[in-house]
Parts: structure tokens; C-alpha cells; sequence
């Protein structure tokens, strides 16, 4: 992770200013200088006005343009931002992404960015925001497990939103600032190789966040899980060495009256699929299997650091699902903490027995709503490919809440139904119900049907992140690996939420 990068404001006349490079961003065929940039442009000689009349430059979307001017500015970088009317947050947010990881890997270690030029028909408090998570989750880098030429890693320092607005956008710059170190320690856990982040481990750190963020943290063992008749989550765990383990962290920021909100993320350590061993290639990067509880345990502290006027409580269930003599088998039953018995068909539909019983768990708390966290299918990526991740909701005010997150956050969702139909392929021949549905058939719907069982009547979301908890391209606000997914939408909700 990059730590030392921070975002900070200024005012300053663009004329007067001082920094290693200045960003300046263009529409596509407007790249006209306004008042302000001609001052720019005369201070250095005209060398900007001259540059885009040499065809060099046209603001297409994607295009970045480093001008070497070596005087107050070292560089002054023009960045293209395609057809203004197709402009919105997510394309600022992601070209000025992109602008840093340029900035970064020329050496530039500070930068600032002319607010006005990225600001079209937005307000320019949602702009410093949108910009400073751009940069901050931009220029992420796993290089924990890195161990040559350590000192050669580059590094964005500083980059400085200049505004002459007068505001100095505070509590964007906090809340940014916040929400982008959730999201990169989310990518640093979940990046972290299933041999180091075993399910003690990840308690171990559960209870380091506890402690700096002072949250009631409690930890369940093996011993524990088992004399809380967990079935169906000691019947996942039972196949490995390493022992199981559930994390409940509470966060108490509004009244002790206020009921809380309940957040439970699937944290699968590794996901070999257990005796239903997954093949090559689909065995790799199941140490993302976690990234739910990943996602719910840094929410957590970031609202504690914001100190948002709720109530949370986040469980997650850890454990590995390993092939042994001792695994859990196909034709199991195993009995749910509700009492449920599951027949169980397939190992390595795992995530929702630990679930099952993490979800009955919460409902016993009565929270106001439940929301769970899962990277629960590889369906997820035929119903909406990377672009966005699929839910499900039973209750129309937690509906309306996601989606207004959702298009707030830039974190893209989808609700699909739960029609009865569904229902009736969970039907088992010898318990309750067996845990999947139909080969093939509406995969991220049946196992929502499932997890459905043991919430109770409490209003419940299930998210399901099987595809978007990972990025295969280092693109715009996205670095290849853990991409931290979830966490600036949940805040977002949380931040509203009264
Ligand atoms: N963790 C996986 C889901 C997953 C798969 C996420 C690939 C990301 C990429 C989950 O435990 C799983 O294996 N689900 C199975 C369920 C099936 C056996 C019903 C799946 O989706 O294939
Ligand atoms: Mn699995
Ligand atoms: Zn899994």
C-alpha cells in the first residue's frame, strides 16, 4: 500500500503556482483556454497554446500530454476527457486515476490538478471527493511480498486540488481520505497470500483494528463455533488444519437505543472447492474468498474513524475450505444454527453454509436491517460480466437506500428477483433443503434463495461479489488484484443513513 500518498486543497492563481506537474483536463475538440489557463499559457510562453495548435493534443478520452516547462511547474500535463456530454464522476474520478499511475511512473512524486478544467456540470465539492479517491485508489501497489530493489518502488507523495473557490472542501478531503485507506486495506488483506491470512490470522487483525478504533471486538474459536451448534459452518471448516473463527466487531455511534445495522461478509480464506476440488485454472486467486468479511470489518472502522451516527455490527464467519479425511462430504447433512438441516450436494458451495449460519446469528440480534457481503458465485460474472455486481433485497427502504449509495459511490448494482420459482429447486429429498439449485440455471438467484432461509423476517441485501472483488487490468481507479469492492458503497449508505 502506499501510505505516504495524501490529497490536500489549495488556493492558489494557476500563474503563481509551484509543483513538479500540473494536471489540466480538456473536453474532446474544446480545448480553448479560459482566462485563468491564457494567464498560464503567457507566464510560460505560450508553450500550452502552441502545443494543441501543433494538433498534438485533442482531449480525447484517455489522452495525457506532458508539456516539459520547467519553470514554477515542471510539467504541465494536459488530459483528455472525451465528449463532454458523455462526461459523469466516474470518468473524472478514473482519468484523473489514470493521470497519477502516469504521474507515479514517470517519477513525479507530487502533482496538482486545476479543479475548475475536470469540473464540468458538477458540484465542486463532489469533484475534490471523486478526484481524491481517484488518486488515492489509482496509485495503489502490493508490494508487501516484494523483496528486491525495495527502494526503487515509486510513489506519489502529495497531489494538490487547486481551487480558487475559497472553500477548502474539509470534510471531502476527510471523508476521501478515509473511504480510500478502507479500500486499500481491504486490497492489502485480500491480496495477502492464503498461507499468511489463515482464519487466526485475520482475527489476529480484527482485534489490532479493534484496539486503534476502540470497537467491541469479540472472537469466537473452533471450540466455541462448535458448542454453538453451527453446523453448517464447522461442516465447511472441519476439512482443514487451519481452525475456524468468527469475528463480531460493534461500532456504536448513534444512541445505544438505535438498533444496529447488521453486516456480515463470507470469509473463505482459500477456496479449493474441498472435495469438489476446483480445477486449473479456476483454483486461482481463491484467497479473494474472503474479500466480504475483508470489505465489512475495514467499513466498520472507517465509520468509527468518521464517526458516523450509527450502530453497526459486522460478523464474519472465517474459515478454510480444504479437501482431507476430515472434509465435509457430498450426501452430508448438516444441521444450520437455526435448525435447519442441509443436504449437502456440492463442497464447494461452501459460502453460504458459513453464512447460513453468520446470517440467523445476526437476525438473533434483531438488527434493523441485514446486509450481507459474499463472493458467493462465479455465476455472478454471466449475469453482469465486470461492469457491476448483483443483489438481492427483501425490503423496499433498504432497496432504495443501495441504489442511492450505488449511484452516489459509483459502485455499480443490479438487483435480481426472488420469485418463488426459485424456491422449489432448493427442495431436498432427504432435509429441509439441499444448498443448490439447478445446474446452470440462475445460479446467483438460487443461492440468495438459500441464504434467504435464515434471516428471519429482518429486512436482508445479499451482495454478491464473485466477480467484482477482483480486477484483472490496472485501469482507471482499478490496480490488478483485490479491487476493495463494496466498501465506498457501504460507506456511502452508512454516511447517509438516519
Ligand atoms: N467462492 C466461490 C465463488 C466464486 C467462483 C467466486 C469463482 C469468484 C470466482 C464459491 O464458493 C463457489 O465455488 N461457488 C460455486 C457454486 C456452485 C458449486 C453451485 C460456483 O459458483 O461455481
Ligand atoms: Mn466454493
Ligand atoms: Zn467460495
Amino acid at each position: 500500500m502506499n501510505q505516504t500518498a495524501s490529497v490536500i486543497t489549495a488556493k492558489v492563481g494557476l500563474a503563481k503556482a509551484k509543483d513538479s506537474a500540473l494536471l489540466i483536463g480538456f473536453f474532446k475538440d474544446k480545448t480553448g483556454l479560459n482566462a485563468e489557463l491564457s494567464e498560464l499559457d503567457k507566464e510560460y510562453g505560450n508553450a500550452v497554446s502552441s502545443y494543441i495548435k501543433g494538433n498534438s493534443f485533442k482531449g480525447d478520452k484517455g489522452e495525457i500530454k506532458s508539456i516539459y516547462a520547467n519553470k514554477g511547474i515542471k510539467n504541465i500535463v494536459l488530459v483528455g476527457l472525451g465528449e463532454e456530454e458523455k462526461y459523469g464522476l466516474d470518468v473524472l474520478s478514473n482519468t484523473i486515476a489514470d493521470a497519477s499511475k502516469r504521474m507515479r511512473d514517470s517519477k513525479t512524486e507530487n502533482f496538482s490538478i486545476f479543479l475548475e478544467s475536470f469540473k464540468g456540470r458538477f458540484r465542486e465539492e463532489d469533484c475534490v471527493e471523486k478526484a481524491a479517491l481517484g488518486i488515492l485508489m489509482g496509485v495503489y501497489q502490493f508490494t508487501e511480498y516484494k523483496t528486491k530493489d525495495k527502494d526503487k518502488i515509486k510513489k506519489i507523495r502529495q497531489a494538490t486540488i487547486i481551487s480558487n473557490s475559497g472553500k477548502t472542501f474539509d470534510n471531502e478531503i476527510k471523508y476521501a481520505s478515509a473511504v480510500a485507506d478502507a479500500v486499500n486495506k481491504t486490497r492489502d488483506l485480500i491480496n495477502t497470500p492464503p498461507n499468511v491470512a489463515t482464519p487466526e490470522y485475520v482475527a489476529g487483525y480484527a482485534k489490532e483494528i479493534a484496539k486503534k478504533s476502540n470497537l467491541k471486538c469479540t472472537i469466537f474459536d473452533e471450540k466455541q463455533i462448535e458448542s454453538m451448534k453451527m453446523g453448517c459452518f464447522i461442516g465447511v471448516s472441519q476439512g482443514s488444519i487451519n481452525k475456524p473463527r468468527m469475528i463480531v466487531l460493534e461500532y456504536y455511534g448513534a444512541a445505544k437505543t438505535q438498533k444496529p445495522i447488521a453486516i456480515v461478509g463470507k470469509g473463505v480464506t482459500f477456496d479449493s472447492g474441498g472435495l469438489n476440488l476446483k480445477p486449473y485454472p479456476y483454483i486461482l486467486n481463491m484467497k479473494d474468498d474472503k474479500g466480504g468479511a475483508v470489505a465489512a470489518m475495514h467499513i466498520i472502522e472507517a465509520c468509527a474513524r468518521l464517526r458516523l451516527a450509527v450502530n453497526i455490527i459486522v460478523i464474519t464467519p472465517l474459515c478454510e475450505n480444504m479437501p482431507s479425511g476430515t472434509s465435509f462430504r457430498p450426501d452430508d447433512v448438516l444441521k444450520a444454527y437455526n435448525g435447519t438441516t442441509v443436504e449437502i450436494k456440492n463442497t464447494d458451495a461452501e459460502g453460504r453454509l458459513i453464512l447460513a449460519d453468520a446470517l440467523s446469528y445476526a437476525a438473533e440480534k434483531k438488527p434493523q436491517a441485514i446486509i450481507d457481503i459474499a463472493t458467493l458465485t462465479g455465476a455472478s460474472l454471466i449475469v453482469l460480466g465486470y461492469a457491476g455486481t448483483p443483489f438481492v433485497c427483501t425490503d423496499e427502504s433498504l432497496r432504495k437506500r443501495l441504489n442511492n449509495a450505488s449511484a452516489k459511490s459509483l459502485e455499480k448494482l443490479w438487483e435480481l428477483p426472488l420469485w418463488q420459482e426459485y424456491e422449489d429447486s432448493l427442495k431436498s429429498d432427504v432435509a429441509d433443503v439441499k444448498h443448490i439449485g439447478d445446474e446452470g440455471e440462475a445460479g446467483v438467484i438460487t443461492a440468495s434463495m438459500f441464504l434467504k432461509n435464515f434471516v428471519g423476517d429482518i429486512p436482508w441485501a445479499h451482495i454478491d461479489i464473485g466477480t467484482t472483488v477482483w480486477s484483472k487490468v490496472d485501469k482507471g481507479i482499478l490496480t490488478k488484484g483485490a479491487t476493495g469492492a463494496t466498501v465506498r458503497l457501504l460507506m456511502e449508505m452508512m454516511r447517509e443513513w438516519k
